[in-house]
């Protein structure tokens, strides 16, 4: 088959090595992809947001299944239109990618069916939502209801914090649309969890955690995600089963009940407190860096798994995990999540991937007159694997020693909890 993968990030990275090794790929291709990415997929720089375009591609390379990683395409209906042309694509469509694209979407089916979540109140008009706030304890949560690329969610500690996040969302600070849900703050361990769907059977992934704060000690603001873990020791079997029965069965129904089942991956952000887990959100895509270390940790073929969402046959599927440990620490321009330098420039990284069981996946990279550059916040997901988490942390920390790149920042602290309760 010939793959076209949809994305330019570090998960999509990690999606091209793990299809790379599918026995059903002819030739891999990305759009629009990033160096890291183009020595093993071809890379071709096109808006993916425009169908016409990604049509033409399609029909010009012989594309039989398209991967998308990212979920702005799959929210605008991406999928809905490659499926209208009769090309296989991978994920949900438009109005199952509500769940990701509608925070009031996603809240309303929890509510509807029961669903353990944070208690909220959707808001259209400022005057309501500031009221509300002001007869409000804090800490609470404020979110943008629409797509903001991780930057729309506030958890304002007082009154004035607040109001002014409100005021950003109606001044439509993160091009989300002025709607927005204002929900209880849970505190408790978050985890990750996904499970690849076809609308009516499922099954999981395994269990991964990441690092969404800038800082050491989960301090500073929040950012995509700046390191992963897996397996998560807080998502137990236990717990893994509250989510299915509680969380995954009845939204899968509910898409089911709307007329458009969910196929894809589905991804469960959730707060585990007292051994309980609450849903924080859904996401309609891989999570950015916990794929990058479930790909060093899938045994299977993707490719399969892939198909297997698309053809309704994902319970007849096997998924195999290495019995090891995978970690990801994320290195950034400096300054990110705020301002950074562009084109600042990163030298020795080939001394980082020599070293043993060493995955770099690319994010925000550029060749430039022959020297690497980074031009994005987030730019190398440095993965790894060992027997045991710090076996594979360690590694990882060996090879950024070797990496020449002094307007860089990264997290010394990836999988702490982890560490710490083992
Ligand atoms: P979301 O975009 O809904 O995933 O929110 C981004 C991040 O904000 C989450 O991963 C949590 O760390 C935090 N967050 C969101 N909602 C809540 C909540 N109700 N209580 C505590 N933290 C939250
Ligand atoms: N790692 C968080 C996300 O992908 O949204």
């Amino acid at each position: 088959m010939n793959i076209l993968v949809l994305g330019n990030g570090a998960r999509e990275h990690a999606l091209c090595f793990s299809i790379a090794k599918s026995d059903q790929l002819s030739k891999l291709f990305c759009a629009p992809g990033n160096y890291g990415i183009s020595k093993i997929a071809e890379v071709h720089n096109f808006d993916i947001n425009n169908f016409d375009t990604l049509y033409d591609f399609c029909l010009a390379n012989k594309i039989d299944l398209v991967v998308v990683g990212p979920e702005v395409p799959l929210v605008n209906g991406v999928v809905d239109f490659l499926d209208s042309k009769k090309i296989m694509a991978f994920g949900p469509k438009k109005i199952p990618a509500g769940l990701e694209g509608s925070k009031i979407f996603m809240k309303d089916i929890c509510s509807k069916y029961n669903i353990p979540t944070a208690a909220y109140k959707s808001f259209t008009e400022k005057k309501l939502a500031c009221d509300y706030l002001k007869n409000h304890t804090f800490p609470v949560v404020i979110k943008a209801s629409g797509l903001a690329a991780g930057k729309g969610v506030t958890i304002a500690t007082s009154l004035n914090d607040g109001l002014l996040a409100v005021n950003d969302i109606f001044n439509d600070k993160f091009g989300s649309g002025c709607e927005l849900v204002i929900e209880e703050f849970m505190d408790g361990e978050e985890a990750s969890y996904f499970v690849f769907t076809d609308g009516t059977n499922y099954i999981p992934l395994s269990s991964a955690q990441d690092h969404k704060r800038i800082g050491d000690g989960d301090t500073g603001p929040n950012t995509g995600g700046m390191g992963a873990y897996s397996p998560a020791p807080v998502f137990t079997k236990e717990i893994q089963k509250q989510v299915d029965q509680e969380m995954i069965e009845p939204t899968l129904k509910a898409m089911r009940d709307l007329g458009s089942p969910y196929q894809g991956i589905l991804y469960a952000g959730v707060m585990i407190k007292n051994n309980k887990a609450k849903l924080v959100e859904y996401n309609v895509r891989f999570g950015d860096p916990e794929c990058q270390v479930l790909m060093l940790r899938l045994k299977s073929d993707i490719v399969d798994l892939i198909l297997g969402t698309i053809n309704g046959n994902i319970s007849s599927i096997k998924t195999n995990w290495e019995e090891n440990h995978a970690a990801t620490v994320v290195m950034a321009s400096l300054g990110y999540p705020n301002e950074y330098k562009k084109d600042t420039k990163i030298k020795n990284l080939e001394l980082a991937e020599n070293e043993n069981d060493i995955e770099i996946f690319h994010a925000g990279t550029e060749l430039k007159n022959t020297e690497l550059c980074a031009v994005g916040g987030r730019v190398l997901s440095i993965t790894g694997t060992g027997n045991d988490l710090q076996t594979a942390l360690n590694k990882i920390y060996t090879a950024i020693d070797k990496i020449d790149w002094p307007e860089s920042t990264f997290r010394k602290d990836i999988g702490w909890r982890a560490i710490n309760n083992g």
